[in-house]
């Protein structure tokens, strides 16, 4: 019998392309070359699955486009880029990489938590231009870190990790919002408070954001929410662009309206918003929580896990739309 053929959408570890081609027939994208939305169509051609990252939008008219697809693995826990009802309509299984991430996202929260409360990158970026000539009592005051409010928006998995470290490592009061309320268990064992939102952006020293990307959070934070944040005040997305209006996020940055950010997504990645590239007390990375070797290659396993136990036994793991 003929093995299914897989793509592979974007360079991963070569490991888990040579374990996928154990099973399958496999092209991949050594070169990580970004596809235009026809070559992917054009490598989609005769595959039965493919590994996506998170970057290929999977939509009804890709989908008529390659009548063999049957399912779609994404090495992301964020899902975003499918549409899961044209996926459902088109018979297409869709799986993401959840669990394997957590603790990873969660350490890299508080990182640009820490980085963007206590200036580590504007102190450093002074240090390298030579501009340091005296310790001084007021040089880069940040903010305080320990003792103070965490506002967490999207208490999944990632938002209750990051609870956790706040709480019991920085002995942070914590707020949240989440579409539902978690149990009274789930609250006490994070140390978190349920609280409206309005609230949390009023009474909040730190605002983090970890809730998932749709129509319904896209600008969850614009020009009105960052007025009611307190001027002290930092926010953190560590979700996906498109939560945040960037350009609203630029000018109460630049006007001191909010102390800082850190960002690790922007709404249309890799592009940056160019007034973010200007204004000093951002903190900005690549997306990058989850990038640690170990994580991403749990994540790559995962994604390949899915497509193979999809072939063998008709169940893949972490179905989206099962
Ligand atoms: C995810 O898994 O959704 C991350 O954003 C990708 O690193």
């Amino acid at each position: 019998m003929s093995r299914p053929a897989v793509l592979v959408a974007r360079a991963v570890f070569p490991e888990v392309v040579e374990r996928l081609a154990t099973h399958f027939e496999v092209e991949a994208n050594p070169d990580d070359v970004i596809w235009s939305r026809a070559e992917l169509i054009a490598h989609l051609q005769g595959k039965a699955g493919v590994l996506t990252t998170g970057s290929e939008r999977i939509d009804a008219d890709l989908l008529a486009a390659c009548p063999g697809l049957r399912i779609v693995a994404n090495m992301a826990v964020g899902y975003n880029n499918f549409d899961v009802a044209a996926m459902t309509a088109a018979g297409v299984l869709g799986t993401n990489a959840p669990d394997v991430l957590t603790e990873t996202t969660a350490d890299f929260g508080m990182a640009l938590l820490l980085a963007t409360a206590r200036r580590v990158c504007e102190s450093e970026h002074f240090l390298r231009a030579g501009l340091w000539k005296n310790w001084r009592y007021d040089l880069f005051l940040g903010a305080e870190v320990h003792g103070s409010t965490l506002g967490i928006i999207g208490m999944g998995r990632i938002g209750q990790a990051v609870a956790r470290r706040a709480a019991l490592g920085f002995g942070m009061r914590v707020l949240y919002h989440n579409r539902s309320r978690l149990a009274g268990e789930i609250e006490a064992a994070c140390g978190a408070r349920y609280v409206e939102k309005d609230e949390l952006l009023r009474t909040a020293d730190h605002v983090m954001l970890v809730l998932p990307y749709s129509a319904e959070s896209h600008h969850t934070i614009g020009a009105e929410e960052l007025a009611r944040m307190k001027p002290t005040a930092t926010l953190i997305n560590l979700a996906r662009g498109g939560i945040v209006d960037d350009a609203a996020l630029a000018r109460a940055l630049r006007e001191r309206r909010i102390a800082a950010a850190g960002l690790d997504v922007f709404e249309g990645e890799p592009r940056v918003h160019p007034d973010l590239l200007t204004v000093p007390n951002v903190v900005l990375t690549p997306h990058i929580a989850s990038a640690t070797r170990g994580t991403r290659l749990a994540m790559a396993n995962l994604a390949a896990d899915n497509l193979i136990d999809f072939f063998t036994t008709g169940r893949p793991r972490t179905p989206v739309n099962p």
